[in-house]
């Protein structure tokens, strides 16, 4: 049992603050106090990540960071010296799952007392979820916040060493912390943050106040990252915000993200995404920028949420159905052989029939390639969960159904015209059972399964020989 506590809790009150202060550039927040040196030698760290690329990139961090203090890396919770659970709030189902874990791990932790349980993510910014884990699970012993990756050594210098239980969550705006470790996952592929937090207050979305505010890296910090992982041999970098097209709107530049775009296509690097475009900032200039250079991916992920205009009003997202329409046209016809996915809630508070067949409309109209669907979920503290609740549970499920149906319906029909076709595909991985399996994507985000001879990062042709609704099959042309 610990009897020592170090607790700084969340509030959502202060999660919702934004002010007009300057945001802080940190470059040496990060070092590992000398009474921390060494901590992990000998102990091994399984880290499990929920939720969005934010938070798998924060797991690479963490991961950095535990490395360096000697922790080795291991698949089994079992073997486990720290288990430490990045998690992630978006949808109460989501929580569920993690708290559904850390029941499990109770007796774990009663066959090895010395196993310390950690959480950080977005659950962990949350003042309800903190509260009721102090109160219900015991065996946590370790909770730290978003804004407090960098700190890690220290904490579980706390839990570990000094044995207190520890909580450290800044329920703040947050700065920008430069010169942290990462141990990617990848070592073809990389996630690149380029902002953090979001401003746009959609009412139903709980990011706002678990991620701070709205925040751009700065451009030479970015390059600097992108031409480092291009001479490390990386072959594609995902340039990562909650809303890219916002880029640098805090650092006062003009077209901000087409700028940084055009400069992250100029290094040169193979393949360059981006995640996720709000359609509300998604400026000409950044379609040109689009349009013009080659190794920019001909995929846009451009969530709608919703294709009626009195929900979208409601939903705060700032655009309505006729926009939307209007932005997706120019970017299919700037940008020939785009994919386009997209993100859709059903069962918003007061959503009629009639509102969800204008969602239905919009899926007639734009045929996406593929779109995650969701059923809303009320999250504590914002706007949203105010409003009354009222459509009922298997009347969501039953749209969630439809939706989804015309989802895969469009999804294959998309991915018809591929048949027979060669495509460029980026090499994820080997088959664990046959290693001439072989998958990964194409330009256009297509997952590929396909046989072959290559290697993960490897760049190949691969002709079409089979289709399925989210995915092709083929054989890998030998040159
Ligand atoms: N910043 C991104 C979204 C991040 S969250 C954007 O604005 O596009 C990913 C998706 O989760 C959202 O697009 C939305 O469709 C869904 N989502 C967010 N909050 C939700 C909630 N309370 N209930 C159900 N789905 C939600
Ligand atoms: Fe959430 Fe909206 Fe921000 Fe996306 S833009 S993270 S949905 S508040
Ligand atoms: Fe989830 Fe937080 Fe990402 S709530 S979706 S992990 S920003």
């Amino acid at each position: 049992m610990k009897n020592n506590t170090h607790y700084d809790l969340p509030s959502i009150g202060d999660a919702r603050k934004r002010s007009k202060e300057k945001i802080n550039i940190e470059r040496e927040l990060f070092n590992i106090p000398a009474e921390c040196r060494g901590l992990g030698n000998g102990r091994n760290y399984f880290l499990r990540t929920y939720g969005c690329q934010a938070n798998q990139r924060d797991s690479e961090t963490i991961a950095g960071i535990l490395e360096e203090l000697g922790y080795a890396a291991c698949d089994n919770e079992n073997e486990a010296d720290l288990i430490l659970l990045n998690t992630c709030a978006i949808r109460k189902n989501a929580e569920d799952k993690v708290l559904g874990e850390i029941g499990n791990l109770k007796k774990l932790k009663r066959s090895n007392p010395d196993l310390i349980i950690a959480m950080s993510g977005c659950m962990a910014q949350e003042e309800g979820i903190v509260n009721e884990i102090l109160k219900k699970y015991p065996q946590v012993d370790l909770i730290f916040g978003t804004h407090n990756i960098y700190n890690l050594p220290k904490l579980l210098f706390n839990a570990t060493v000094a044995k207190e239980k520890t909580v450290e969550v800044f329920s703040k705006e947050g700065e920008i912390i430069e010169a942290l470790p990462s141990s990617r996952f990848m070592h073809h592929k990389a996630w690149v943050n380029i902002s953090y937090g979001c401003d746009k207050f959609c009412t139903y979305c709980i990011v706002p106040y678990t991620r701070g505010k709205e925040r751009s890296r700065l451009i030479q910090d970015i390059i600097a990252e992108v031409k480092d992982l291009k001479e490390h041999g990386y072959k594609e970098v995902c340039l990562l915000g909650q809303n890219v097209n916002a880029y640098g709107r805090d650092l006062d530049l003009q077209n901000g993200f087409a700028k940084l775009l055009e400069e992250v296509a100029i290094t040169g690097i193979e393949r360059v995404r981006f995640m996720t475009s709000h359609p509300w900032n998604f400026d000409d200039e950044t379609i040109d920028v689009c349009a013009k250079y080659s190794n920019i991916m001909p995929y846009i992920h451009l969530p709608l949420q919703s294709g009626n205009d009195e929900i979208l009003r409601r939903m705060n997202r700032r655009y309505n159905s006729n926009e939307y329409r209007i932005l997706f046209d120019k970017l299919k016809k700037a940008i020939p052989g785009c994919a386009f996915t997209t993100d859709i809630i059903v069962g918003f508070p007061n959503e009629s029939d009639e509102a969800f067949e204008d969602t239905l409309k919009m899926l007639d109209y734009c045929q996406y390639d593929n779109a995650f669907t969701f059923i809303y979920s009320p999250r504590e503290g914002t706007p949203a969960a105010m409003m009354e609740d009222n459509v009922e549970m298997h009347i969501k499920e039953e749209r969630l159904a439809i939706l989804n149906e015309k989802v895969a319906h469009y999804a294959n029909l998309n991915n018809q015209k591929y048949l027979n076709q060669t495509v460029e595909v980026l090499i994820d991985g080997v088959s664990k059972k046959n290693d001439r399996i072989l998958s990964g994507y194409t330009r256009d985000n297509k997952l590929v399964n396909f046989t072959g001879n290559a290697k993960a990062g490897d760049i190949v042709n691969v002709r079409i020989t089979a289709v399925k609704s989210f995915s092709l099959d083929g054989e890998m042309i030998e040159e």
